[in-house]
């Protein structure tokens, strides 16, 4: 039987993940199927069981059922712990079940990839979801000299801090005590989505800073417009989905694949 692999989401009819793996399993001849699944809201263990009984040997995980998953597994890997949250999920030899987390090793990979150094730079992130608590624990391993948080509800960011504090030098706070200027600006609220920007010094870039949104779209979010208007380099966050794929990948399968290719190919479906 082949083995099979699918992305849970409700819904999940949009998710880029079946295309992405496809190519990966094309481009590394992988022999494996990847379907999309949309599970029903209060049933995420019992569709993560069956497609087990199905021959399905691993998952993504999608919103909103990424603390579902976190809770069902046997064993969990230390940043999927820090998390609170689990995208891949990995049937192991035994039957249990591990959960890991690629979000930020994608997020990471993707700002290696472009050139962007974390090592030594001051770092800010915008928002205190769950979004941003994947992603700051490898943000933290790659080493800046700082990473500040900050998020509309302050007090969210401060607690969010407080988690992370014994990996770095990490702070919190509300909009209005952000002190620039950083060298890397991540946007990790859901504000793009309503084409909203947080309310945000002019003087937020130092020369050469760069504007991460893990948003993407068609057209460069309003956070990107805004950063672009006042000198920082800007990306989006396609490169960190197909990189979170490529880590989910690695995982199950034991090869790395390209992430380049899939993402420029990615890029001309938008
Ligand atoms: P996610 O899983 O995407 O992180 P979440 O946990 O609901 O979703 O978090 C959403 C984040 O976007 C929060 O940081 C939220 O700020 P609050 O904690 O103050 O709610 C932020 N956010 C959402 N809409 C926003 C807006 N219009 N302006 C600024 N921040 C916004």
């Amino acid at each position: 039987m082949t083995d099979r692999y699918c992305v849970f989401g409700h819904p999940v009819s949009h998710s880029k993940s079946p295309v992405i793996h496809a190519a990966f399993a094309e481009q590394t001849g992988e022999a494996l199927e990847y379907t999309a699944i949309e599970a029903p809201r209060d049933g995420f263990a019992g569709a993560w069981r069956a497609f087990v009984e199905s021959g399905g040997r691993g998952a993504n995980v999608t919103v909103p059922f990424k603390e579902d998953a976190y809770r069902l597994c046997d064993t969990l890997t230390p940043r999927a712990e820090r998390a609170g949250a689990v995208n891949t999920l990995i049937l192991e030899a035994d039957g249990r079940t591990r959960g890991d987390t690629t979000d930020g090793a994608g997020l990471v990979g993707d700002l290696e990839r472009c050139g962007v150094t974390l090592a030594g730079a001051r770092l800010l992130v915008l928002g205190a979801g769950g979004a941003v608590r994947g992603v700051l624990e490898p943000l933290l391993a790659a080493g800046p000299a700082s990473l500040h948080i900050a998020n509309r509800t302050a007090a969210k960011a401060s607690a969010l801090a407080a988690d992370f504090r014994d990996l770095g030098e990490v702070s919190g706070g509300g909009f209005d005590a952000v002190e620039g200027p950083f060298d890397v600006v991540i946007n990790g609220t859901s504000a793009s989505l309503g084409g909203e920007l947080p309310p945000l010094p002019d003087d937020l870039f130092a020369p050469g800073a760069t504007a991460y949104d893990m948003m993407y779209g068609a057209e460069p979010t309003v956070f990107l417009r805004w950063a672009s208007e006042r000198g920082a380099e800007t990306l989006d966050g396609l490169g960190m989905l197909v990189g979170q794929a490529a880590e989910s990948f690695m995982l199950w399968r034991g090869v790395r694949p390209d992430v380049t290719a899939v993402l420029e190919s990615l890029r001309r479906t938008l």
